[in-house]
């Protein structure tokens, strides 16, 4: 029997049951055979969920960059390890290997060094996806600093927020970056972030587009010639398995972010593991993921993961509709991508276009497809299916979250059979579970409870940066003893899972993950706004869209309310980022409220998804006349 690599489905169910029986022994097996470390740890696992403490591994030390780069020299060293596609399809694409990668990393590493960044300081990265974002990650990891990358997409206010949340000592950026046939300043964005950060006394700045940018004198620094007097040699820092790799910021229920903090041992073992099973992934293999290496998704399943498995991971740059529709095809047919992991928001904008864009490309080099971020409804799943994989490669819908680093439930390519819209079966080593909303657990079959997981898998985040006590509350308050994903889920008679979706106030809009709270402060920032409140309702491509309803602090009508319209989701794109914007905007003079103020979201719900039918229990309503105002003026 393998473990690390299960060929069959009645070896998943063997291994499985082991991971389940003996986890300690099933994780300790998995971290010997196939890591390099420079000590092994005294302990595999103590946990309490209580307090909650996990620490996998302990007393262990490693690197996790020698296990993603250095063991590989020597037998694929001129094997590519990143393969980058730059946004203009005209321009080469770049094959960095594993001995280049090794070079690159410990120059970038060189230089971080000589700026002062020591095992532990926070190292703010906010990158395009250009090769500079993959390198300064693993340089920090070579030297033990704690990157925490932030999406090149959010605001200078989001930016700002982040650094100081985990007080960042120095910010990594390039001039601008590409994105289809638009340009984006984003020096200028961290100019503005860092007039509210004193904490942040260097920038590295690396040139990818050629703007005009102004550099400040003593703070900012460009990258490229630092990198050239560098030394290729950079002995790495040995860290102790729980030492912090990264953070990396989600949002909740409240208005502020989450620092997640992932850890060292458990996250390496976990990822590779995972992304060996659930990928398939063999040595001749062109991995594909698509998505930003500013979510979890890339941390885990562009960089870690594939490269510990010294896998070739695709980088692309741009946007799946420059120069047209077809560019996902044209890059999977010119690189002969074998594993392509995308977004369900992706394929349902995609399967809008003519399929000519698909049928002009060939195709056949794909085994396995994946889909991750949000649940894949049962048409994007057979659009897919059918005209990506003609019906031949399985496809793996992925269930995790920026919280449990790595993928928790997915079926195993050629091994379990799908069933659109099932995630189906937990990884070994993961324990899920259904609660009701009493607090007890779900045995039967076919009923949507909250989505748990009761034992601890290598890479849980240990913690949110500066703030233990909202870890606990968050995750391990609601029920006991028990990990809270926040989603809900169906278990079918096989032990298949389904995800249906959030069942607190986080929203999965095109698969990013917003909170309601950060949304309506940003909106309350506006000056003619008294209060607001958002809730998702379906949308055909992004999987959910926001609906906001906001009560002014005096009316206006018709003109007006178009420019406050207009002046509101500015108000959000400056705050959180465009991605956050809101579809709909509807002006209320009330909000419907339980008689402790708080906001009964469940009926601004109904409305905005158009189901006023049957809104359910209203008797606990202070002001049940605001209700029917709002039906009569819902948008
Ligand atoms: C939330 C986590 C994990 C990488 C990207 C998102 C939703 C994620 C699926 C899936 C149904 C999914 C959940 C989860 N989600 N994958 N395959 N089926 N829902 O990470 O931003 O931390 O969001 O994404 O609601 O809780 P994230």
């Amino acid at each position: 029997m393998s473990t690390y690599h299960i060929k069959h489905l009645e070896e998943y169910y063997k291994v499985y049951r082991k991971s389940v029986r003996e986890p300690e022994v099933f994780w300790e097996e998995i971290a010997e055979e196939h890591f390099t470390w420079h000590k092994k740890w005294d302990n595999v696992l103590e946990w309490d969920f209580k307090k909650p403490e996990i620490k996998w591994y302990q007393g262990a030390k490693l690197n996790i960059t020698e296990n993603c780069i250095d063991r590989h020299l020597r037998t694929k060293g001129s094997k590519t390890a990143i393969l980058f596609e730059p946004n203009n399809p005209d321009e080469q694409a770049e094959h960095i290997t594993y001995n280049q990668l090794y070079e690159r990393v410990n120059r970038f590493a060189n230089v971080l060094k000589n700026e002062g960044i020591k095992k532990g300081d926070r190292v703010c990265i906010y990158l395009p996806m250009i090769p500079e974002l993959a390198l300064s990650v693993l340089a920090c990891a070579r030297i033990g600093a704690i990157h925490s990358v932030v999406f090149a997409g959010f605001s200078a206010t989001a930016l700002s927020t982040r650094i100081n949340d985990s007080d960042c000592k120095i910010v990594i950026t390039s001039d601008g970056s590409y994105r289809g046939n638009k340009t984006i300043d984003l020096k200028e964005i961290v100019d503005e972030a860092l007039n509210d950060c004193p904490g942040v006394n260097s920038v590295l700045v690396a040139k990818r587009i050629n703007s005009e940018v102004t550099m400040k004198k003593s703070r900012d620094k460009w990258l490229q010639p630092l990198l050239d007097n560098a030394s290729i040699e950079c002995e790495p820092e040995i860290m102790d398995a729980e030492d912090p790799l990264f953070i990396l910021y989600t949002s909740g229920s409240t208005g502020k972010p989450k620092g997640m903090v992932h850890t060292t041992a458990g996250y390496m073992v976990y990822t590779a593991y995972t992304f060996k099973n659930v990928f398939n992934y063999k040595d001749n293999d062109i991995y594909w993921c698509t998505a930003d290496i500013g979510w979890i998704t890339g941390h885990s399943y562009i960089v870690y993961g594939p490269l510990a498995n010294g896998a070739t991971t695709v980088m692309f740059e741009g946007v799946p509709s420059y120069p047209d529709f077809g560019r996902f095809w044209e890059i999977v047919e010119k690189h002969k991508i074998t594993q392509f992991y995308t977004a369900p928001t992706a394929i349902r904008a995609l399967a809008k276009e003519n399929l000519d864009y698909i049928n002009k490309y060939d195709l056949s080099s794909l085994k396995v497809l994946g889909s991750v971020g949000e649940p894949i409804n049962e048409e994007a799943w057979h659009w897919y299916n059918d005209n990506i994989g003609k019906k031949k490669s399985p496809i793996v819908d992925t269930w995790w979250q920026t919280e449990t680093g790595g993928i928790l439930i997915s079926p195993l390519p050629y091994i379990t059979p799908t069933i659109p819209t099932f995630a189906s079966l937990p990884l070994p080593g993961i324990q899920p579970c259904l609660m009701d909303e009493k607090g007890e657990e779900i045995t039967a079959n076919q009923i949507d409870g909250r989505l748990c997981i009761k034992y601890p898998w290598p890479s849980i985040a240990r913690t949110i940066w500066g703030n233990h006590q909202r870890y606990k509350e968050t995750y391990f308050s609601a029920y006991e003893d028990k990990y809270f994903t926040g989603d809900g889920a169906l278990r079918d008679t096989v032990g298949y899972y389904r995800i249906t979706g959030r069942v607190d106030d986080v929203i999965i809009v095109s698969g990013h993950n917003l909170g309601t709270a950060p949304i309506e402060d940003a909106i309350n920032e506006h000056p003619a706004v008294a209060e607001s409140a958002v809730v998702g309702f379906p949308h055909d491509i992004k999987g959910n869209a926001l609906y906001g309803y906001v009560i002014l602090k005096e009316t206006g009508e018709g003109r007006l309310h178009d420019n406050l319209r207009k002046e509101i989701n500015q108000m959000i794109t400056e705050h959180i980022g465009s991605i956050a914007k809101l579809n709909k905007i509807q002006f209320t003079t009330g909000l419907p409220k339980t008689r402790s103020g708080k906001i009964m979201r469940r009926i601004l719900r109904k409305i905005a998804c158009n189901e006023t039918d049957n809104l359910g229990d209203t008797s606990t309503l202070l002001n049940p006349e605001v209700v029917q105002e709002i039906i009569d003026n819902a948008l």
